[in-house]
């Protein structure tokens, strides 16, 4: 009998972890879909099943109860190859500056319940010996900037816990990708005005996340490398008199 593959998708109401979903599932993975108010990805889970003929199930969880995470890895139905976490809060900069519980909000949903449940997860990869871990961070995370700081230093540090991650589990055969989009079409960018040529669709960013996931490093779709790699060579005088 042939054994399939189980991708865990953490946040898995995301437009970009549904193109993920339908990515994985595609190529004959079965789906572990996790989300707050899960009820909601019955349209999407009937959908899955039907077009690829997999097994998908459902879990509850919210990124802000960590007290649940052990009892949420325990109750798997069985411990994935994959996890992947696509949970994020973009929030209103302007205000969360003048907000502590907001701004405390999108720091914890970016930062700090991606980080300690990809932690956890990561105990027991390494325990096995095998598994991926997958993060979705931000560009705004490479470089504060006033448009976006707050999200984007719940990012930066995301992206920090999943580099030292992986520089831990090098050795035991578990590999940390951490994925940095820039601009993508999704709900959480909806009402904003998209730059066309430097922006993504859920697709693209789907793909990328297949072709890379057994890798250990950082991703940008293009061009987006480049950009970050101008935005943080700027030195602070001049960075401190522009807009961005
Ligand atoms: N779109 C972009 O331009 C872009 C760029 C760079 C990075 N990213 C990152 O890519 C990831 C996916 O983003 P997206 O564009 O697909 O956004 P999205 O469609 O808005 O999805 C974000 C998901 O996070 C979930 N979430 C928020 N708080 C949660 C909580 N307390 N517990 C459980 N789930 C929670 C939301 O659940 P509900 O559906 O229940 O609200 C939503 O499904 C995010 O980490 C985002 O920061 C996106």
């Amino acid at each position: 009998m042939i054994k399939h593959n189980t991708i865990l998708i953490i946040g898995a109401k995301s437009d970009i972890a549904v193109a993920v979903a339908h990515k994985f599932a595609s190529e004959g993975y079965n789906l572990q879909l996790a989300a707050r108010n899960s009820s909601e990805l019955d349209a999407v889970v009937s959908d899955l099943k039907i077009r690829y003929e997999i097994s998908v199930s459902v879990c509850e969880l919210d990124i802000l109860k960590y007290e649940t995470f052990t009892d949420f890895v325990d109750s798997l139905d069985c411990l994935p190859e994959i996890a992947l976490c696509a949970v994020g809060m973009l929030g209103n900069q302007t205000d969360d500056e003048t907000s502590l519980s907001n701004s405390s909000l999108v720091m914890r949903t970016n930062y700090e319940g991606p980080s300690l449940l990809l932690g956890e997860i990561a105990n027991r990869f390494e325990m096995r010996g095998s598994g991926s871990i997958i993060g979705l961070s931000s560009v705004a995370g490479d470089r504060g900037r006033a448009s976006n700081y707050i999200y984007g230093s719940a990012k930066s540090g995301f992206t920090a816990f999943l580099s030292g991650l992986r520089n831990r589990l090098h050795k035991s055969n578990v590999n940390v990708l951490t994925v940095l989009p820039g601009f993508v079409i999704t709900k959480m960018t909806s009402g904003l005005q998209l730059p066309k040529l430097v922006t993504s669709n859920t697709i693209k960013i789907s793909n990328i996340v297949f072709t890379k996931h057994k890798n250990s490093e950082t991703v940008y779709p293009f061009p987006w490398r480049w950009i970050m790699l101008i935005i943080k060579i700027i030195p602070e005088t001049i960075f401190l008199k522009l807009k961005l």
